[in-house]
């Protein structure tokens, strides 16, 4: 019982502890079978009960925040309270990428960020700038006028080359493009993260459980033998890969052979499908809106008059970098962060006891018309710096906020800037008709069956109307 003396005559006594609202749902499956019929039209509905809104899933009880106040307080102000979500701590998950920066958590996770964040400057990771562009350049030079592709496995096989090259080099290239080769595979069937099979596969015995365990060992006997190799040759390749293994702390300690391996297994993870995505998803709306391709097309003309791009024209393609901010904005790769409370707080006036799930979507807040005027317009000139400088911290968060800030959103930038100029100086791409894209929200916003389209050499229309 409250003591008396707590609220003296005339104070205001604290409001009660409020329950935020939100769907019933079914009475044991709770939200999981409207979540997993349409997840993005149900996170977009549950902004209606408000900025937190609580929701079941099954036996867990999982918030949804959908304001830049409270996502900046689970994600940067008071992140101490708040560990991965439990969706991250899966045995499936940690099977993958083990206690690497993804997923590890507390003293561990400080240590390797503090190994392995000098690899990610912008000094040591300019050095990729070039590959980025050649590779980007190797694979549109196959490319032939008029011919139908799926530029989403395109993308998907260009960042792939990409993070096997500035990971391991090219000595190791075959066996690294087999780890990438695998891992898309092996993450397709655990796609979708709260269904009732997910979380059955996740912990039985079943057929895909055991596949995927063999699967998974194949990858690690690869990149184990690559780490060892390495370790032996003693030399220093300048990628990734001599650059984690060389990182040390102030005491001379280094990363074991099971730290290398969980960190280059998640940067595989986390750097190969998030930039294609966006890669994707960027031709995808220059497609659509040809006002914006068009001023894409003379910023690249009037920038690099005709040569390859490289590092230092970065600052002048002001107008490619707001197409990929707006693209990222629609369609972000990582379409939720997930948190789990460690003890009961208070988030936007409503209680939310220890342990419970917390969800932030991009996806949603991205397209909050508070925040975003036509949210759902694809309008690049909406990012002047008088825009980003006016807007809550936490409207826009593609790469995520606080201390689990995206390591690698520098490279991606730098990645996906270049390989848009590299292949859009030369080439655009019509949608096929007849092929809908349609999202899927897997652990990531894909294109459910691709993308395909038209190619067209930007150089053979402009030589065939002279
Ligand atoms: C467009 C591309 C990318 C997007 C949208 C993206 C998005 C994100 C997001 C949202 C997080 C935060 C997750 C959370 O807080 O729960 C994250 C973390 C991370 N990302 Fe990225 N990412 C991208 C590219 C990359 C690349 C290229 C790499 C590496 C080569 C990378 C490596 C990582 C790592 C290691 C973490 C964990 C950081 C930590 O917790 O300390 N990402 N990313």
């Amino acid at each position: 019982m409250k003591k008396v003396e707590e609220f003296p005559i005339g104070s205001v006594s604290p409001a009660p502890r409020r329950l935020a609202p939100g769907p019933k749902g079914h009475p044991i499956l709770g939200v999981m079978p409207e979540f997993n019929r349409d997840t993005l039209g149900f996170i977009r509905r549950c902004r209606d009960y408000g900025d937190v809104v609580r929701a079941r899933f099954f036996y867990v009880t999982a918030y949804f925040l959908y304001h830049p106040d409270d996502i900046e307080y689970v994600v940067s102000t008071n992140a101490k309270n708040f560990l991965k979500a439990m969706s991250l701590r899966s045995n499936f998950f940690h099977r993958l990428v083990g206690n690497g920066l993804l997923t590890s958590e507390g003293e561990v996770w400080k240590r390797q960020r503090r190994l392995a964040q000098p690899a990610f400057h912008r000094q040591r990771i300019n050095a990729y700038g070039d590959v980025m562009v050649d590779y980007a350049r190797r694979m549109s030079a196959k490319w032939l006028d008029g011919e139908i592709r799926d530029i989403h496995r395109d993308m998907m096989r260009l960042t792939l080359e990409i993070v096997v090259k500035t990971l391991f080099s090219a000595d190791v290239s075959q066996d690294a493009d087999k780890v990438g080769q695998v891992l898309s595979q092996i993450v397709k069937p655990f796609a979708s993260q709260a269904t009732i099979k997910w979380i059955l596969d996740n912990r039985l015995p079943t057929a895909a459980h055991r596949r995927f365990h063999r699967e998974a060992q194949a990858i690690d006997d690869i990149v184990y033998r690559i780490i060892t190799e390495r370790r032996e040759s003693g030399l220093d390749r300048g990628d990734l890969l001599s650059m984690l293994i060389e990182a040390h702390d102030e005491d001379g300690s280094r990363m074991t052979d099971k730290q290398l391996r969980d960190e280059v297994m998640t940067l595989f993870l986390a750097g190969h499908e998030t930039t294609a995505l966006t890669l994707s998803w960027t031709w995808y709306l220059l497609a659509q809106n040809p006002g914006v391709e068009q001023k894409f097309h003379s910023e690249l003309d009037t920038v690099l008059a005709g040569r390859l791009p490289t590092l230092e024209d970065l600052p002048a393609l002001k107008y490619t970098d707001r197409i990929v901010k707006e693209a990222m904005r629609l369609y972000p790769p990582a379409y939720g962060l997930g948190r789990e409370a460690i003890e009961d707080c208070e988030i936007g006036g409503f209680s939310v006891p220890r342990k419970a799930q917390i969800f932030m979507f991009q996806w949603a807040t991205q397209r909050d018309a508070r925040f975003f005027p036509d949210p759902d317009e694809f309008y690049p000139e909406r990012w002047t710096e008088e825009f980003s400088s006016s807007l809550p911290k936490y409207a826009y968060f593609p790469f995520g906020g606080g201390p689990r800030f995206c390591i690698g959103n520098t490279f991606a930038m730098m990645e996906i800037v270049l390989v848009l100029a590299t292949m859009g100086q030369r080439f655009r791409f019509s949608l096929v008709p007849d092929h809908p894209v349609s999202i899927l929200p897997a652990m990531s916003l894909r294109p459910k069956d691709g993308i395909r389209v038209v190619i067209e050499s930007r150089h053979a229309k402009h030589k065939a109307s002279q």
